[in-house]
């Protein structure tokens, strides 16, 4: 890290960390977004003081934010500068919704929805990473920056900024899975994509698995050498390194876990607030509201729960926050629609007066929230289909400072691979899911104790400062060895 002092962090990512709304007085509220991306790229981009751009998306109004493009976002230890990108509706349209939500979402993740692929959204992706390197490119105040390139909005970006600043330094992190060569293989435009991603000096994934398929994509589809042992591509004179860095959160300090509201205080304030009996067990689920997260499979779980256990007809709640994302398209809407029929349908089945056993929640919720509904739970379900890492489990452990409350956890999430400690499931087995729902609201104190005090040791220390840091230490090391070869040669 030393080896990077003083040089030049510029930060790129589709979203950026402020949602900008309009409170029932007519004046803004600035709010958080719901985004792994967001979790983990903030506290890095504090740390590092530099420089985040993004797409403007967090405002439904452009008069609503500052006039100014880059504006300085006060951060926990020092600030940094955010330079918003506007994108016009047809822009967004194409590139966002279409090619990246549309064609990649589903092509990256194992989801059973079929990608679309329409050249015209393919064309506005290739141009909006183009303003998007194009910005970073008028932002870098040397001729090797290092720029930390974030998801899959931005594949082709690495190589146009490679194009313009051959001696950057450029980290691309891929939040979502990367699928097997054949799944990838369906996108007409899978070379252009690759090339693009290949700009990149590091390529990183959250996990072995999703670095291996990377590698096996790039020998499949491209000329290229690949030296599987040192996990280096080599397309020409160009190298990338591949490598797994899973993601994380940034711990909560002493002063930010003090001014929690206290466990008991917290399971009051949502037993009052869903109008909950005084014995009710309480199960959260925390999510945007998108089809990969298994909240369909995870109700028809809580459903089988209750035919199975009758006991917990009356007792116990299943919470489920899902935040509005990406409604504007129809596979959203749809499924949207069903998770609330679902919900509808068991209410009505096991329902009595005064107690209802599913609470959706389909709002944006704050930080402050969700660690009340953390604090409040007894269990924690995170039931993905497919997800690439997955923070918000790592968010309800980092929340349980009284060592308390299970975590039910997706074996097809990134972070089953590394919280052992959790009831690991298959979603797609209702019976399994069901079983570990019982097995947590059910488990005794000193085995919460035993798993969560071992659970919060691994997320403490595997921290998002630990993801960030173990990138920038290997960029150091290329970037030296750059250095040194553009010397010797
Ligand atoms: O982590 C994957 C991801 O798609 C991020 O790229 C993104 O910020 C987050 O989920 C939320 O999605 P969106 O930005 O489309 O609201």
């Amino acid at each position: 890290l030393t080896q990077l002092r003083g040089d030049q962090v510029i930060c790129v990512s589709n979203r950026e960390p402020l949602i900008h709304d309009r409170g029932a007085d007519g004046g803004v509220l600035v709010k958080r977004p719901a985004s792994g991306l967001v979790t983990a790229v903030e506290p890095v981009m504090q740390a590092c003081s530099g420089t985040w751009i993004a797409h403007g998306s967090g405002s439904a109004d452009r008069d609503m934010v500052d006039a100014d493009d880059r504006v300085v976002v006060p951060g926990g230890q020092q600030d940094y500068w955010l330079r918003r990108i506007w994108l016009t509706e047809e822009e967004e349209k194409g590139y966002y919704y279409g090619f990246a939500n549309e064609g990649l979402w589903p092509l990256c993740h194992v989801a059973h929805v079929r990608p679309v692929f329409r050249r015209s959204d393919w064309e506005a992706y290739k141009a909006v990473n183009q303003r998007f390197a194009d910005a970073v490119v008028a932002e870098a105040r040397s001729e090797d920056p290092i720029v930390l390139v974030q998801d899959y909005h931005l594949a082709l970006v690495p190589a146009m900024v490679r194009e313009k600043l051959p001696q950057a330094t450029i980290l691309t992190f891929w939040h979502i899975p990367w699928p097997n060569p054949e799944s990838f293989g369906i996108c007409p435009w899978r070379r252009e994509l690759l090339r693009g991603m290949l700009g990149s000096t590091i390529l990183g994934f959250h996990t072995r698995f999703h670095c291996r398929n990377f590698l096996e994509t790039v020998d499949r589809y491209l000329e290229a050498r690949i030296e599987h042992e040192h996990s280096i591509i080599s397309v020409g004179r160009k190298e990338t390194y591949v490598e797994s860095y899973p993601i994380s959160i940034a711990w909560p300090d002493e002063t930010e876990s003090a001014a929690w509201p206290a466990v008991a205080a917290s399971r009051e304030a949502v037993r009052a607030r869903l109008g909950l009996p005084e014995d009710a067990r309480i199960a959260v689920g925390v999510d945007r509201f998108d089809y990969t997260k298994g909240i369909i499979e995870r109700i028809n779980a809580v459903e089988r729960l209750l035919e199975k256990h009758p006991e917990h007809l009356g007792r116990l709640a299943f919470v489920q926050v899902a935040s509005p994302t990406r409604s504007e398209l129809d596979e959203y809407h749809g499924f949207q629609d069903r998770v609330k029929a679902l919900v509808a349908r068991v209410n009505a089945r096991f329902g009595r007066e005064g107690w209802q056993p599913v609470h959706l929640l389909a709002e944006h919720h704050d930080h402050a929230q969700l660690i009340e509904l953390y604090r409040a739970a007894d269990a924690c379900v995170v039931t993905s289909l497919h997800d690439g890492m997955n923070l918000v489990c790592k968010e309800f452990v980092a929340a349980r400072d009284d060592e308390r409350g299970v975590l039910v956890l997706s074996r097809f999430a990134g972070a089953a691979r590394e919280l052992h400690e959790a009831l690991i499931v298959n979603p797609y087995d209702v019976e399994e899911t069901a079983d570990a729902l019982h097995r947590a609201v059910t488990m005794s104190e000193p085995e919460q104790r035993e798993r969560m005090a071992s659970l919060r040791t691994n997320v403490a220390e595997f921290n998002v400062f630990r993801w960030a840091g173990r990138m920038l230490v290997d960029a150091g090391r290329w970037r030296l060895r750059a250095r040194v070869e553009a010397r010797l040669r």
